[in-house]
């Protein structure tokens, strides 16, 4: 599996999915939610009230409607609430079930957001080592599953934080 870091808005990402930092409720919200409920257009929100929600931690597809990637893969990350709630074993989980659930649709590439790090509040440098660690356990016990993962920064200094990780291998 191709590991890679990418700068830049990920509703413009032609992949086979890209996974939304979402809320229980998957109604949409704010931050790369609301990007991905802007590009994709209303069709979203109508098949996300069918889903009935999304325990933090779990991911559940629908389409892509008006987004270049054919998928939507929304997972809940975790409030970050001091460290001490499970909060790191809940994003892990969430980066591992946002890729089986990616498998499951026939999805060769994924681009995933830097979950639970906008408003749920989790530091970007322990978030960051999750992801990373995460996808590359994935990788490598599902080798030939998914081609490419990516990802994807936006705010700040996540770019070289996600390069540095991948550089250290
Ligand atoms: N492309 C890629 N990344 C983005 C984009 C975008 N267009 N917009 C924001 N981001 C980044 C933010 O910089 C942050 O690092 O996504 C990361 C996650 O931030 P949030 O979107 O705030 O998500 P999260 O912290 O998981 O909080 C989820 O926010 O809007 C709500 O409905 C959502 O209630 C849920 C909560």
């Amino acid at each position: 599996m191709i590991l890679r870091a990418w700068q830049g808005d990920i509703t413009m990402l032609a992949v086979d999915a890209i996974v939304n930092a979402a809320n229980e409720a998957l109604l949409g919200g704010g931050g790369v939610d609301g990007a991905i409920h802007l590009a994709a257009g209303p069709g979203l929100l109508d098949e996300c009230r069918g889903l009935g929600g999304c325990d933090t931690g779990e991911a559940k597809p629908t389409g892509g409607h008006d987004l270049l990637a054919h998928w939507v893969v929304h997972t809940v990350g975790p409030v970050w609430r001091g460290g001490g709630h499970g909060e790191a074993v809940l994003l892990g989980s969430c980066y591992r079930r946002s890729l089986e659930v990616a498998v499951g649709l026939g999805a060769r590439s994924v681009a995933f957001p830097a979950i639970s790090t906008g408003v749920y509040g989790y530091p970007r440098e322990a978030a960051a080592r999750i992801a990373v660690d995460t996808v590359r356990a994935f990788g490598h016990d599902h080798p030939g599953d998914i081609y490419e993962v990516t990802l994807v920064a936006f705010a700040g200094d996540d770019l070289a934080r996600y390069e540095e990780l991948l550089a250290a291998g």
